[in-house]
């Protein structure tokens, strides 16, 4: 194939390098398509095909279902490795060592504490606050906490500020749900491992002796791996955008946490399950409802279902499912809704409509079965979610600043008025 990419406008061409990345893949580098067309710029809604940066971190196919991070396969690592060795590898490019490891988990469990003052922030959200609207506001006023902009050409400097954020956020986690849960804000017990910790956190109740489910910790912590990073998806993409203007580390990692709130993100989760509770109090139908999401003139789509990237499977659902069906097992919990869950899959997946589509569950639709097994409450599967893909906004936004990225400006393609005489208001 040949290596330049040519492209003909009123007769003239322009030629365009083609890069090849590590595993083959083919873009257009169009840098510098405005300077030599004399503006032409490309349009891309959704940036469906464009690639916004380079990047060493993750690699996915979505035909193949092929997802890994830093060239270990989410399926070894979901197998082999725990959340804080994932978390080491992805923002810092290699396995830790012991040495390293027992280092990075020094630091973070020195950072998992946070400002007495932080506790008033939280005082001033109703109870009735979405936790991710909370968790989001509390990262930014971290920012607050810590003015000093972190030094990322300094290596020291940054694994400081990397521990800071990955030892303080699990408390603010497991505070947006005493919140929720009007209960008392708590502490960890830094013996404890960081997974164990977080669930110490949360669920520790001031009137009962807490007591670790050894289940609960392996399946969270198996989560937590799964969503630890996803190349360029939104949050991640935001969280790239905002640090290219040079803003700190902890407020770009708030604004992803905003990005990930939505629906058609990170809060697919919580969307799932309350799509399976809604067929289950309407009599577990779920023909009712793969028809509401084929209808055009139905806004309805099967939550949990399609993917902007994968095209044949999400390996991380496939690996979902089985700890789902696990996680339940053990626990001896009996859900009527991964019932349904399974009926619907079976019955989506056969249909023409989600098959023409290549629309197949996605990493969301199973994780919440798993959170409400774990009895973590729905408002909270999204904060989960967050937890998990830390690290890898983390390891984007460092990669981005290392990397000298120029600031994140698109173009557009203007169809409003032309110019136009002001109007007086008296003639409006
Ligand atoms: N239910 C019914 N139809 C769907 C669905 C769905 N869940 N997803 C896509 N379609 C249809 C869509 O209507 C369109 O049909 P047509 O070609 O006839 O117009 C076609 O499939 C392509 O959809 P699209 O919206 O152009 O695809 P996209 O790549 O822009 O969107 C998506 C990807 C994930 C936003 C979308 O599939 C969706 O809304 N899924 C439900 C929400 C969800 O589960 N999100 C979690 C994603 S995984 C975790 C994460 O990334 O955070």
């Amino acid at each position: 194939m040949s290596n330049i990419a040519i492209l003909e406008v009123d007769g003239k061409r322009y030629e365009f390098p083609m890069l090849k990345g590590s595993e083959n893949e083919i873009t257009i580098d169009i840098n510098n398509l405005r300077s030599v067309t004399g503006g032409i710029t490309t349009l891309d809604p959704g940036f469906k095909n464009t690639s916004s940066c380079e990047s060493a971190i993750t690699f996915l196919d979505g035909e193949k279902g092929i997802l890994r991070y830093r060239g270990y396969s989410i399926e070894e690592l979901a197998e082999k490795s725990d959340f804080l060795e994932v978390a080491y590898l992805l923002i810092f490019g290699e396995l830790p060592t012991k040495v390293q490891k027992a280092d990075f988990t020094k630091e973070i469990k020195k950072n998992n504490i946070v400002d007495e003052d932080i506790k008033k922030i939280l005082d001033g959200f109703p109870r009735s606050a979405h936790p991710m609207g909370v968790l989001s506001a509390l990262t930014s006023a971290l920012t607050a906490f810590n003015p000093k902009s972190v030094n990322v050409e300094s290596e020291k400097d940054m694994f400081k500020a990397v521990c800071k954020i990955l030892g303080k956020f699990p408390v603010l986690v497991a505070w947006t749900y005493k919140k929720e849960e009007g209960l008392p804000l708590a502490y960890g017990d830094n013996s404890l491992g960081y997974v164990e910790n977080i669930i110490k956190m949360m669920f520790e109740r001031p009137n009962e002796k807490f007591v670790m489910n050894p289940v609960v910790v392996k399946a969270l912590d198996k989560l937590l791996i799964l969503h630890a990073d996803h190349e360029q998806n939104c949050s991640t993409s935001t969280v790239r955008v905002v640090g290219s203007s040079q803003t700190g580390l902890f407020a770009s990692l708030s604004a992803g946490i905003s990005a990930l709130w939505g629906p058609l993100h990170g809060g697919a989760n919580q969307a799932v399950i309350e799509m399976l509770e809604a067929i289950k109090e309407d009599g577990g139908d779920y023909q009712k409802y793969i028809a509401k999401a084929k209808d055009k003139d139905d806004p309805f789509r099967l939550m949990g279902f399609g993917h902007r990237v994968y095209k044949n499977f999400d390996p991380r659902a496939n690996i979902i499912k089985e700890a789902a069906e696990e996680v339940l097992n053990d626990l001896g919990i009996d859900d009527p809704v991964l019932d349904i869950a399974r009926g619907l899959a079976k019955e989506a997946l056969s249909d023409e409509y989600f098959k023409s589509r290549n629309l197949y569950p996605n990493v969301d639709f199973y994780s919440g079965i798993i959170y409400r097994a774990l009895g973590i409450p729905v408002p909270m599967f999204t904060v989960m979610f967050a937890l998990g893909r830390l690290p890898g906004w983390i390891a984007q936004w460092k990669e981005m600043r290392l990397r000298k990225e120029p600031i994140s400006r698109p173009r557009q393609l203007y169809t409003g008025a032309p110019l136009r005489a002001f109007v007086e208001e008296a003639e409006r």
